[in-house]
């Protein structure tokens, strides 16, 4: 067993991926003025990394169609990096075009995933990646890897912890610099994060690792903290918790930056992010696209905020 001690990291990486992964699902185009204010809110918010776009088949996931415009008009604020999703070469021509400062290869524990949404097996989606981390590698941009299904697949099943773990020595192979435990159905619980991060830790060091949790079972949040214990130090979240995986029916989307960033920060742990600004572009985002708001904390602040500028209006007047 690895250790898991009381000493939480003291800094945290969040990294937004609602632009990505959160509207990916909408099945009504959101506009295109929508998605860039969003990026340039939360990139105004502090967040070290935005998942801003993905240059996928357009076939497959139609509202990331406009991620080339998307990166070409928000505002870039100096400590962001604007991360794009590529799962083959085409995908890294256009990323590289678009100015992204990171890509992400994605994919899965699992074969079945594999082949539902990149339609490939996990060995074939390696080599596609080859050439993707070498152009990677010369552009001088930051290589991840994302690994799919990690806490159970939902054609599979019950996912090994080995079987993440020997995904992520093959993303270590390949050089990746990061890679994201994602648990795309939100099945995992706390005991089940911490195995799979064992059984990945020696594959690929910790500290270069993510959890990407999905809330599903609502389990997110406690799955951070089990992460935390370990040493983990980078998660990605969702602001007002957006989404769902188009290839994993009935996932809701990623735990909500604004419960994140409340858990975190009520820990004593340094993000650099204001959570005002965060709540804020959440409030924007849903009453864009007029989705509910799915942070708890979102809401909380939202509505406490929304009193005490009564309470002064009524003493102003
Ligand atoms: P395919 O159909 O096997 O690909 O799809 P293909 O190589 O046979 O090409 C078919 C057509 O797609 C061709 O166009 C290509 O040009 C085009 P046509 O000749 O028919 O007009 N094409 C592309 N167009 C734009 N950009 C590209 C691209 N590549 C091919 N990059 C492929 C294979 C991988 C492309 C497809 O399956 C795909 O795009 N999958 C992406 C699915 C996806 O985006 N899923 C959601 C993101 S992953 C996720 O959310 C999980 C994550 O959050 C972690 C977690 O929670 O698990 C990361
Ligand atoms: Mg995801």
């Amino acid at each position: 067993m690895m250790n898991t001690t009381n000493t939480l990291p003291r800094r945290v990486e969040v990294v937004e991926v609602g632009p990505r992964d959160g509207l990916q699902n909408e099945a009504e185009p959101v506009p295109l003025d929508a998605k860039v204010e969003l990026v340039d809110r939360l990139s105004a918010a502090g967040f070290p990394n935005v998942e801003a776009a993905a240059f996928v088949s357009p076939k497959w996931v139609p509202q990331m169609a406009d991620s080339a415009e998307v990166m070409a008009r928000i505002r870039r604020r100096p400590g962001t990096v604007y991360s794009a999703l590529v799962p083959n070469m085409k995908g890294m021509e256009a990323a590289l075009a678009a100015g992204a400062g990171e890509v992400v290869v994605f994919s899965a524990a699992s074969e079945a995933f594999a082949q539902k949404n990149i339609n490939c097996s996990i060995a074939e989606s390696i080599d596609r990646f080859r050439p993707v981390a070498e152009a990677a590698r010369a552009a001088g941009v930051k290589l991840r890897g994302s690994i799919s299904v990690a806490l159970g697949c939902p054609y599979q099943g019950e996912v090994e912890p080995a079987a993440v773990a020997d995904v992520a020595r093959r993303l270590a192979d390949l050089g990746c610099d990061a890679i994201d435990i994602a648990d795309t159905i939100g099945v995992g619980t706390p005991g089940r994060v911490q195995a799979v991060f064992e059984a990945t830790a020696r594959a690929f060091p910790l500290e270069r690792q993510a959890g990407h949790f999905h809330d599903t079972y609502g389990q997110a949040l406690a799955n951070i903290l089990g992460a935390l214990q370990l040493g983990v130090a980078s998660f990605h979240s969702s602001v007002a918790g957006l989404g769902g995986c188009p290839y994993a029916k009935g996932a809701t989307g990623n735990v909500a930056t604004e419960d994140v960033l409340y858990l975190l920060h009520g820990l004593g742990i340094e993000t650099g992010v204001d959570l005002r600004a965060v709540v804020e572009a959440g409030d924007f985002i849903t009453r864009a696209i007029n989705r509910p708001n799915n942070s708890r904390a979102g809401k909380a602040l939202l509505a406490k905020w929304a009193a005490q500028a009564g309470e002064s209006a009524a003493c102003a007047a």
